[in-house]
């Protein structure tokens, strides 16, 4: 937790500089993040879902993003910065990458 609030300091400084708050920023990044929204296939709050419904010989299937709403800094960090199938490449920074993992976490005391 250190480092995540060492990582999100200069975020903060940034956030200010330009008149919103770093939740506002992080809102806006995960909605815009330079490509395709990440809710447009993982959701808005990073539960995951069903992006397309497809038949495969003849077999119903379904094209998913997966919930990223609950996995570990590290496996968010390295599933955006290696090369995954169906996930768009996205080259974030680093603070990008904390301030979209704070953002979905964002609820996460209200939720216990
Ligand atoms: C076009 C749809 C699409 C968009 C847009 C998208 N993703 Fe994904 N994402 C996927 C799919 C599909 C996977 C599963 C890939 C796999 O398992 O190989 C995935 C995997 C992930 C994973 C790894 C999850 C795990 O459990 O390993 C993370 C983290 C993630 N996405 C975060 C993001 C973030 C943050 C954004 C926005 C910057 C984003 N994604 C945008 C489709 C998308």
């Amino acid at each position: 937790m250190k480092t995540l609030l060492f990582l999100l300091s200069p975020l903060y400084l940034l956030a200010t500089a330009s008149f919103i708050t770093p939740a506002e920023y992080a809102a806006q990044l995960y909605k815009n993040p330079r490509g395709i929204g990440c809710h447009k296939c993982h959701g808005d709050e990073g539960e995951g879902k069903v992006i397309a419904k497809y038949k495969h010989k003849g077999k119903e299937r379904n094209f998913s993003a997966p919930k990223i709403n609950s996995i570990n800094y590290n496996e968010f960090y390295r599933a955006l910065n290696k090369r995954k199938s169906g996930m768009p490449r996205y080259f974030l920074t680093d603070k990008e990458v904390v301030a979209l993992y704070l953002y979905l976490h964002r609820n996460d005391k209200k939720k216990k």
